[in-house]
């Protein structure tokens, strides 16, 4: 018994050293980009994950950029890595999704997420789950119940600030986010049973995205996989009861309702399109409200512009009138506020891809099979592409396209964010209400900070004051 445990721990470690240093022999083969492998297994992991502000590039990325080149080589993740801080090698491997590179999110996330997630599936299966996805925006997207459902939820949460002189926004900005995105997929509201039932299995659920992956009954990933199959039979109830009750029930709009017509879904992909709409629609938009308001309030002219933008808007319509897709496209400045936050703020700092085959770029060589990590934060904040890249400056959009190479806030190629346009609705309409009604201060330690996800140190305490 022990001496079959040493033999499969000596062929272990030993694999494990070959996954480790076999590279480097292959590395005399080709030009890979320079850099280092770091220590054994773990390789320069750690470095690579220490926080920092979402708003700087970190001293890894620093250090490695000065020292290789914007290109560099590196051991994350289990995995020999190149590493790009390079506007046009970003572009490039975005585009040849699925031809020479492709989307490799680490196995444990497959575990929970699971298979017929968008995220982690690739070819045929992407292509249908993604089709599906960018018409249920485009339908959705100007439909003024929706847009009226965004604005209520809005208001309802302002109100409840009436008589508070502070507030933890980053938790009202996922409650509201939460609101809108559950009302959307599946027509529930804060007061349905099931509401609060999905948030607290759903918040368990991402807590195990970025856990340790070991499945042992109470870790945050056996928890989080359980919390997925709770998730996934409360939906599956919720479609079989609409089914039953077909033609009894007021007509709905949500995407549940649409996804019903669509049969070339299984009801394990419609399912899975639900937990990544709420995946993809919760944190990442509450996110992007949190750094709008916190670099709004060390931008007086900006937020004075903003407001101005807003309040003429609400001075050609009836009090109590609510917002409607015209008003929408008027709110230009808002739009350059938003594109200079997700650039300056980073909410996504990069994408996990893998080379299908020998990738020459260039002077470099990627080799098969190896992990490829676009970075987005440092194309954003390269001050040769951005002029004054390390302040906030949302001025820059009126002339700069956002359609370039140098802005990836969502992604690009074949798997480009489908819920962009949703993002940008649900801020606009929100800044739309506070701008209007509270006047706010920050502290100057309550930074965004990339763990490499991004939160607040502070959660972004906000100090009000009501407008009069
Ligand atoms: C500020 C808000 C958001 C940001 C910064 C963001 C960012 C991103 C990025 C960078 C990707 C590409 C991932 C990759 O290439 O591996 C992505 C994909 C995705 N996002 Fe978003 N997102 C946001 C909002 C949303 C919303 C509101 C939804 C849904 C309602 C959503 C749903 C998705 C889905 C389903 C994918 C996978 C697409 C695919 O693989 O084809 N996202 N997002």
């Amino acid at each position: 018994m022990a001496g079959g445990f040493w033999l499969v721990f000596v062929v272990g470690a030993f694999g494990l050293i070959l996954n480790h240093f076999l590279p480097l022999f292959f590395v005399r083969l080709g030009s890979v980009p320079k850099g280092s492998f770091g220590w054994p297994l773990l390789g320069e992991t750690l470095g690579f994950l220490k926080p920092h502000t979402s708003n700087s590039l970190g001293a890894f990325l620093q250090d490695h950029c000065s020292r290789y080149g914007k290109v560099f080589k590196s051991h994350l993740f289990l995995s020999p890595t190149v590493v790009s801080l390079d506007e046009e090698l970003n572009y490039f491997i975005l585009q040849n999704e699925g031809k020479l590179f492709e989307c490799s999110y680490p196995k444990p996330i497959h575990g929970i997420l699971g298979k017929a997630s968008m995220l982690v599936t690739v070819g045929d299966t992407h292509k249908k789950l993604r089709n599906v996805a960018l018409s249920l925006v485009s339908i959705t997207k100007s439909k003024p119940d929706f847009l009226t459902d965004i604005e209520s939820i809005a208001i309802c949460i302002l109100h409840t600030w009436k008589d508070k002189q502070q507030v933890i926004f980053s938790e009202e900005a996922r409650k509201f986010t939460f609101n809108v995105i559950i009302k959307q997929v599946l027509g529930l509201t804060p007061k349905d049973p099931q509401t609060s039932a999905i948030l607290q299995d759903f918040l368990t659920f991402m807590r195990g995205l970025i856990s340790l992956p070991l499945y042992i009954p109470g870790t945050p990933y056996a928890r989080a996989v359980q919390a997925r199959s709770r998730i996934s039979s409360m939906v599956k109830a919720i479609i079989e009861e609409r089914r039953r009750y077909a033609g009894n029930c007021r007509k709905r709009s949500d995407f549940l309702e649409i996804l019903q017509g669509v049969d070339t879904l299984s009801d394990d992909e419609k399912v899975s399109f639900i937990l990544d709409s709420l995946l993809g629609g919760y944190e990442t938009t509450s996110l992007l409200m949190s750094l709008v308001v916190s670099f709004l309030s060390h931008s007086p002219s900006a937020l004075q512009t903003l407001k101005a933008e807003h309040q003429s808007i609400r001075n050609m319509k009836q009090k109590d009138e609510y917002l409607n897709w015209e008003d929408y496209k008027k709110m230009e400045f808002t739009q350059n506020v938003i594109n200079e936050a997700l650039r300056y703020g980073n909410i996504v700092k990069f994408v996990h891809r893998r080379a299908l085959k020998d990738v020459k770029f260039r002077e470099h060589l990627i080799p098969s099979g190896w992990k490829v990590l676009p970075i987005f934060s440092a194309v954003h904040l390269d001050p040769s592409l951005h002029a004054s890249a390390l302040q906030f400056h949302p001025r820059r959009w009126e002339s700069q396209d956002q359609m370039c190479k140098r802005f990836t806030p969502f992604g690009g190629g074949s798997r480009c964010c489908p819920g962009s346009e949703l993002a940008k609705l649900e801020v606009s309409f929100f800044l739309h209400h506070l701008v209007q009604n509270f006047r706010w201060t920050t502290e100057d330690d309550d930074q965004p900070t990339a763990y490499p996800y991004v939160e607040f140190t502070r959660g972004l305490v906000l100090y009000l004051e009501p407008c009069s």
